[in-house]
């Protein structure tokens, strides 16, 4: 597999493999199966994030395509948005990113960031989403044609969150390191649970994992509850994948080992107590920061399902640390205390 996805050029966003760690004090605190951390946070640019691994295969291809824009969108404190403006700014090329909120009095977090990488923020008031009225694809091609629109020629229209099969190599190689991780500590009997926003990080795994014959369980926990018939779009791009390396095989939407909507509280983005619980015990008993959005939300959600047995004391599981860190400083208010 290593062969078929060194023929996609790419970018070298790393440090790659990324560590795997046990939480041995969390483990012994929750007295369930052992539980592991995947690093991803750590991948540049810009600060870190699951969005390196995609970005990688996707500057590649704005520059094997000879554009010089990039345009793409997401939420306020979108980390796909913040280090798009990064890996742009590191290649001297125009990001322009379009969020759907109306500009807020100061720039924080991510904003912040995005405004210092030099990227061109378009604030657009309305159609934010977030109530799943419209399917992943549809809200796609909508920004696309108020991109094209607003930023002209030669520009490369990324998907949100870098939903597409060229992105989504990225975590394709991602199921392939881990499963060398695994098989080098000799870890058995392994589940791995990642947060999921635009679910292109769960579709290359499922891919990734399908083509290896993996036994490593997958779950992907949704923050969101942002797209209509997600996982309609999930499977869609996960068969798509295996299909660009050349074994296709269909996923249905019944394969996609997701859980929608239970940890997601009221919706995308809105804080909650209980992600404020969870960032607290991994801070606390193992120095390891989360994010208010991403993988605070999706790490309550395993607390509660090692809560409620649903691994096995014999099981490792595997949280994969998506990133998401700057986020952090536009949510100071909900966290202190
Ligand atoms: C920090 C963080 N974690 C997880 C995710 C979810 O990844 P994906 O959009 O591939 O589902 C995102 C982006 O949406 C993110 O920014």
């Amino acid at each position: 597999m290593r062969a078929r996805l060194n023929q996609f050029p790419r970018i070298s966003y790393g440090p790659l493999p990324t560590p795997l760690e046990p939480l041995s004090r969390l483990t012994r605190q929750l007295a369930g199966p052992q539980v592991w951390v995947k690093r991803d946070d750590g991948i540049g640019p810009g600060m870190g994030g699951n969005k390196g691994r995609k970005l990688g295969f996707l500057l590649a291809e704005v520059l094997a395509q000879g554009k010089r824009k990039v345009a793409t969108f997401g939420g306020l404190q979108s980390n796909h948005a913040r280090m798009t403006a990064a890996a742009c700014a590191g290649l001297g090329l125009e990001a322009h990113l379009f969020l759907f909120e109306k500009r807020p009095s100061s720039l924080q977090g991510n904003l912040l960031l995005d405004q210092l990488f030099g990227a061109k923020l378009h604030f657009i008031p309305f159609g934010g989403g977030g109530d799943a009225s419209m399917t992943l694809e549809q809200t796609n091609r909508l920004v696309k044609l108020v991109a094209r629109a607003v930023a002209g020629r030669s520009l490369y229209f990324m998907p949100v969150g870098g939903h597409t099969v060229t992105g989504c190599l990225g975590y394709v190689d991602a199921a392939l390191e881990l499963q060398e991780q695994v098989a080098a500590l000799g870890l058995e009997k392994v589940a791995l649970v990642t947060a999921v926003g635009t679910g292109g990080t769960l579709a290359g795994l499922m891919a990734g994992f399908h083509l290896l014959q993996s036994p490593i369980r997958l779950l992907g926990i949704d923050i969101g509850k942002l797209w209509k018939a997600f996982p309609a779009s999930i499977a869609r791009l996960a068969s798509e994948l295996c299909a660009a390396l050349g074994e296709p095989h269909t996923f249905a939407p019944a394969d996609v080992p997701m859980i929608e909507g239970t940890y997601a509280g009221p919706g995308y983005s809105v804080f909650t107590e209980d992600t404020a619980v969870a960032i607290r015990t991994l801070a606390r008993t193992e120095g390891i920061i989360l994010d208010p959005v991403y993988t605070g939300k999706a790490f309550a959600g395993l607390l509660d399902l090692i809560r409620q047995g649903a691994f096995a004391p014999d099981e490792t599981v595997i949280f994969l640390h998506t990133g998401g860190l700057p986020g952090l400083w536009a949510y100071e208010q909900e966290l202190s205390g």
